[in-house]
């Protein structure tokens, strides 16, 4: 008896010293750590604290989520599983698979989920007819983001096409500036690619080489001269690059150190958090050579199964996620857009309705697809042997040619 009861105050404090969750807490796994991604975070934490919800943080530093997603590996293989990870596309369907997802049907279906989010999130969220996740935004890689001050007092405009890019990167590098900021991590290149292939091949093209990984698109003589141009590019960045968080390349541009920065609208986030107004100090547009298309990947918080129910913390979490308020007041701060069809853009500033506008257009011309640096065009593995070949192509380990042959044979081993 009293053996039992030292066992138990043991347990009660390496629960409380390691933060385990208790009972009414969600632990929830993420890779939101810049200022604008905190900034965002705090919107849901304050949201589920309005319910008496705990917030449990495990957040996991690294852009893109690939030091998150071993963390979690690590965590489940030791039978800890977090109660909420943020996810990305095809890991939310690999985890699924190997059923350790909980069912959130009930949610869903009280709430209308089925209505209200587009059919390009549930091919990520609804798996044999099981909700498993809860979208939470929409992002999009093919932006760019510039310092308005900047190109205004070197007479350059928005480029529309590659043409006019090299034009402004050019200008830029001979007034002495650094054109290009850029942070030397694989994701983040591969990320500048997504745009690049797009730009260069058009959409069926990317389609053919990231959705469909056939090898003749994959080594043909476009995606050389995507390499080509990514090459381009690396000659455009400063000699710090290497390794460099992407929201310190945001503050490149912020601080009018840099003129552009390709990444994802979560710069906006950075933007926003600096004080900085889209349209007076800083510009957002599509990747030249883009404006019609959307290479997005979604945000989604899933649920691990904690038991055979869902935890009513977890559904709780799940309900504030999808709700309209919460969706228009987190993207707001976030970069993002709403991961419903139905919320108002009202609240949101010109980039953000931009991106709204854009991607109905995109989801309705069939110009909407899945980026591949961020998980949403093929599995983790063949993402993975990507990144390799255009790090490694980015970094002069290749010649364009040579990644070329180098990307045919990683992705088809990778399969
Ligand atoms: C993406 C994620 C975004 C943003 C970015 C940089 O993968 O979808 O929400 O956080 O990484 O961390």
């Amino acid at each position: 008896m009293k053996l039992n009861k030292y066992l138990k105050a043991s347990v009660a404090a390496l629960a409380i010293s390691t933060g385990a969750a208790q009972a009414a807490d969600v632990e929830v796994l993420h890779w939101w750590t810049s200022g604008g991604e905190a900034a965002a975070l705090n919107v849901l934490k304050g949201d589920l604290e309005g319910q008496g919800i705990g917030w449990q943080d495990m957040p996991v530093a690294g852009g893109g989520g690939e030091a998150a997603m071993t963390v979690l590996r690590a965590r489940v293989t030791a039978g800890n599983a977090p109660t909420a990870v943020q996810m990305l596309g095809f890991d939310i369907l690999d985890w699924a698979d190997q059923d350790a997802l909980a069912d959130l049907n009930e949610t869903a279906a009280k709430e209308g989920w089925d209505d209200v989010v587009p059919d390009a999130l549930k091919a990520f969220a609804k798996v044999d007819g099981k909700w498993v996740s809860a979208p939470v935004n929409v992002h999009s890689t093919n932006w760019v983001w510039a310092n308005k001050a900047v190109l205004d007092a070197n007479g350059i405009a928005a480029p529309e096409t590659w043409e006019d890019f090299v034009a402004a990167v050019e200008a830029l590098s001979a007034a002495g500036l650094t054109p290009i900021a850029h942070g030397g991590q694989a994701w983040q290149d591969a990320t500048i690619f997504d745009a690049v292939v797009m730009s260069t091949g058009g959409p069926d093209f990317y389609k053919s080489a990231f959705i469909d990984l056939d090898a003749e698109a994959l080594g043909s003589d476009t995606m050389k001269e995507a390499f080509d141009r990514m090459a381009f590019i690396r000659a455009n960045v400063d000699d710090n690059f290497s390794g460099r968080d992407w929201n310190l390349a945001t503050a490149m541009v912020i601080n009018g150190e840099a003129g552009f920065q390709m990444m994802g609208d979560w710069a906006k986030g950075e933007f926003l958090n600096a004080g900085k107004v889209p349209g007076e100090d800083f510009l957002c547009f599509r990747f030249p050579g883009t404006q019609e298309q959307v290479t997005f990947n979604a945000d989604q918080f899933a649920l691990f199964k904690q038991g055979d129910a869902v935890g009513a913390e977890q559904a709780a979490l799940a309900s504030a996620i999808l709700s309209p308020s919460f969706q228009s007041a987190f993207n707001v701060v976030k970069g993002s857009v709403p991961a419903r069809t139905d919320v108002s853009d009202e609240a949101f500033d010109d980039c953000g309705k931009k991106g709204m506008a854009d991607l109905a257009a995109a989801a309705s011309s069939g110009n909407l697809f899945g980026s591949m640096a961020h998980g949403h065009a093929a599995p983790a593995s063949v993402k993975n042997a990507i990144y390799d070949v255009v790090t490694a192509h980015f970094n002069g380990e290749y010649d364009s040619e040579t990644a070329v042959d180098e990307l045919v044979t990683a992705v088809e081993i990778a399969q």
